[in-house]
């Protein structure tokens, strides 16, 4: 089934949520490598492979949540109480934004720098804001912290995840992989 039901994820809501979370880590280990490396000609070619990859999540992250807004979502847990369901839904908001939040701090700071950026060297971005040092180093901040927020998020998800599965036996992960 393509679409969600009220029983499971369809396949096209966990094709997003698989790889855009395998597109996520290899984002994280490539930018804190890009982060290590000295300045100079190779450090701009990574720059330009990290942005063009942070680019294409961003619309895949918006395309998913187009898809999630648009499908109805699988029915909680037999026994889930009032505030179970809205901590599951602040959750997925929280990791919505922080999803969200991570490539735009990213365009914020590169367009700040004044930096022209090649898409996989196909096409540049044109260029709306002013050249700023004052907001790259706003932006690298929040780039710097965004994803902390967001691994630590992801971390506590997995573990509710784990705990339907394991401890409370329910279908949840099941809805998310090979369906209930
Ligand atoms: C979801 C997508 C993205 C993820 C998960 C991600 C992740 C990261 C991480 C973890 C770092 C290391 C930060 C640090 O330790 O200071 C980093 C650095 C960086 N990111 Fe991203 N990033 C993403 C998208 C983007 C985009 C779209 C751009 C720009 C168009 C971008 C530009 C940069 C730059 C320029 C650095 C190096 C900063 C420096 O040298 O201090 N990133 N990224
Ligand atoms: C980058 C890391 C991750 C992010 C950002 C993330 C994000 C999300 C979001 C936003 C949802 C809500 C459904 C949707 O809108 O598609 C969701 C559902 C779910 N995720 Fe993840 N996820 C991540 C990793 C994982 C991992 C590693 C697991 C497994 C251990 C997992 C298990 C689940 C399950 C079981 C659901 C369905 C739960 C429910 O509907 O309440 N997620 N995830």
């Amino acid at each position: 089934m393509l679409k969600n039901t009220p029983h499971t994820y369809g396949i096209v809501a966990k094709l997003f949520h698989w790889l855009l979370f395998l597109m996520l880590l290899s984002s994280v280990v490539m930018g804190n490598l890009l982060a290590e490396m000295p300045k100079g000609a190779e450090k701009m070619q990574a720059a330009g492979m990290h942005k063009s990859f942070g680019a294409v999540l961003l619309v895949l992250i918006f395309l998913r949540l187009l898809w999630r807004l648009v499908n109805p979502q699988p029915r909680l847990p037999e026994g889930t109480t009032t505030r179970q369901a809205m901590l599951a839904k602040g959750m997925h908001l929280l990791l919505y934004l922080l999803m969200f939040g991570q490539p735009l701090s990213g365009i914020l700071m590169s367009q700040a720098s004044g930096v022209p950026v090649s898409f996989f060297g196909l096409f540049e971005f044109p260029v709306f804001m002013a050249q700023s040092p004052e907001v790259t180093e706003l932006f690298r901040g929040m780039h710097g912290t965004v994803w902390i927020l967001l691994v630590l998020a992801s971390l506590g998800h997995i573990g509710a995840a784990l705990h339907h599965h394991f401890i409370k036996k329910d279908n949840v992960l099941k809805q998310m992989t090979v369906g209930a």
